[in-house]
């Protein structure tokens, strides 16, 4: 399932801090690195709209690799959405102007969950596939690729809420309600996105991040008993050999149950000190975090400063991918965003 990687990808930094080895500079890249922030992704975006773009392979390879060379990273990131996965299932789907992601048919009853079809074919989404050959192909060649998809929580959250959410109270309400329901729900995007991920490794990233963005608005039994199970299957099912990043905000009183589901790294929040949220998890995985995305919204000196925090609380253990603890904010300065990924890069352990 795993293409087999080159020298060039398997020593890279970013590689290496995902096994755990012993890394010159830490690696670093950011979520959301293309995104609005950023003058060139803003006049692609203006011919184009989001879908389009992210059905266009040849857009989305355009702003990919333009962000990861103009930023210089250690890793790119897919250009794709978490959600768009739900197309395929059934749901119908559309980014509205200036008011984020609309899911026009929800799922709302027990017996809307009948209606989820399983991802039994992946057509649907080969033009992300075929993303994932062009950015590859158009990376240079020591430069990892992550593919990514929304874990089955969040993708619950926006199936029932039918866009985004506060408090998540349909969401949670169906879970508390109707635990059988919400149990098939859960399985069949854990189905789906098990294929759908082992396709984006197939063609050609090297690793897989999960973003479960809403998890932290569950408390530690309602994880327990109602995510981490099929988290723990998703992550079993996921193509040996290529690393996985197990992300979440607000996740301070997850982290061990998140560990323990799957991940050989697990992100963190701002919310949690680094040092300590490594100690909970402990020497078995790596971190990745954790610099609070409003810090680049500061002087250039503070964002320097932050960083240096940052790194020192990693203290140069061997493991630690530099990245926020969510992503980049519409607005925030790319001097600043620079400043950062040379700081990080002139640290010396
Ligand atoms: O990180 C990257 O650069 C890769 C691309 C990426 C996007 N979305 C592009 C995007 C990734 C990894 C995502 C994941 C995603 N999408 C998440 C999980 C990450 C997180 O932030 O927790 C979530 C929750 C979504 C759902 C989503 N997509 C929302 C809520 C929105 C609207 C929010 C907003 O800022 O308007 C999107 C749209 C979206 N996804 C944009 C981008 C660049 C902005 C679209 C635009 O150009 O107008």
């Amino acid at each position: 399932m795993s293409p087999s990687l080159s020298p060039a990808l398997r020593e890279s930094p970013f590689l290496k801090a995902c096994r755990r080895e012993p890394t010159e500079v830490t690696p670093v890249w950011l979520m959301r690195q293309a995104g609005r922030y950023m003058p060139e992704y803003r006049e692609v975006r203006a011919k184009v709209s989001f879908l389009e773009l992210c059905k266009s392979p040849e857009l989305a390879t355009e702003v990919t690799v333009t962000a990861a060379e103009r930023l210089g990273v250690d890793a790119a990131i897919l250009f794709a959405d978490i959600l768009l996965i739900l197309e395929p299932l059934g749901f119908d789907l559309e980014f509205a102007k200036g008011e984020g992601p609309v899911i026009h048919n929800p799922v709302r009853e027990p017996k809307d969950v009948d209606r989820v079809r399983p991802l039994d074919d992946l057509g649907p989404l080969d033009y992300v596939f075929r993303a994932v050959r062009s950015i590859r192909s158009a990376l240079r060649p020591g430069l990892p690729l992550i593919g990514f998809a929304g874990a089955p929580f969040t993708l619950a959250c926006y199936a029932i809420e039918g866009g985004g959410s506060r408090h998540y109270e349909k969401a949670k309400a169906f879970m508390f309600r109707d635990p059988g329901a919400w149990d098939v729900l859960m399985a069949r995007l854990t189905d789906a996105t098990i294929a759908y991920l082992n396709a984006q490794a197939g063609a050609g990233a090297q690793v897989l991040q999960l973003f479960d963005s809403w998890v932290g608005a569950l408390g530690p039994d309602d994880y327990r008993r109602s995510v981490q199970p099929h988290m723990a299957r998703l992550f079993a099912g996921l193509a040996p050999g290529v690393p996985a990043i197990h992300f979440g905000t607000d996740t301070g009183s997850l982290l061990e149950l998140q560990r323990d589901a799957g991940g050989d790294v697990i992100g963190l929040d701002w919310r949690v000190d680094l040092a300590d949220g490594w100690a909970r998890l402990g020497p078995g995985v790596a971190v990745q975090g954790n610099l609070d995305p409003v810090v680049l919204f500061a002087p250039e000196a503070e964002v320097r400063a932050r960083v240096r925090g940052v790194l020192a609380r990693a203290g140069g253990r061997p493991g630690h991918i530099f990245n926020l603890g969510h992503g980049i904010l519409p607005g925030t300065p790319v001097a600043n965003v620079l400043a950062l990924i040379d700081e990080v890069h002139a640290h010396r352990a």
